[in-house]
């Protein structure tokens, strides 16, 4: 194992862990995400239905405002575990949108089931010509 797949082992077990702890008695699919900082911390989110649909939380989004609220900002590396099945759970939409704020285009995003790592992806690949911070000057 290099130490590059060591670093996603790390985060895929992260991830695997509090997947277990999703809340989707609605939907049954739990989800598990973990986000690695240039700090070298990393910061886990599972999902978070809602009785009241819309207000449901996805992985990413848990994760990331442990990261934010944690005080660190700069993705370097993110893991999205799905449950089992062919499915290969990508994040959402509106989550790549939210990852996208702290990464680089370049920033590799994973994707798993239980078994391990099933794709892995860029910034860019999942969220192509995209509008981000820089183009508010930030
Ligand atoms: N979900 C996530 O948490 N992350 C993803 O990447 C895909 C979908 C959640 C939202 C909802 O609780 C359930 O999975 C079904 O959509």
């Amino acid at each position: 194992m290099t130490p590059d797949d060591r670093q996603v082992q790390v985060l895929f077990e992260a991830a695997k862990a509090v997947q277990a702890n999703a809340y989707a008695p609605y939907s049954h699919f739990h989800v598990g995400a973990a986000i690695r900082t240039r700090s070298g911390a990393v910061f886990t989110g599972a999902n978070m239905e809602n009785a009241a649909y819309p207000q449901g939380v996805c992985a990413e989004g848990g994760a990331l405002s442990a990261m934010v609220t944690a005080g660190e900002r700069e993705i370097a590396e993110v893991l999205v575990i799905g449950p089992e099945g062919d499915h290969l759970t990508t994040p959402c939409g509106g989550c790549r949108q939210k990852i996208r704020e702290f990464a680089q285009l370049d920033t590799p995003i994973h994707v798993a089931g239980p078994e391990g790592v099933r794709r892995s992806f860029t910034m860019a690949e999942l969220l192509p010509e995209s509008f981000g911070p820089a183009h508010l000057g930030v």
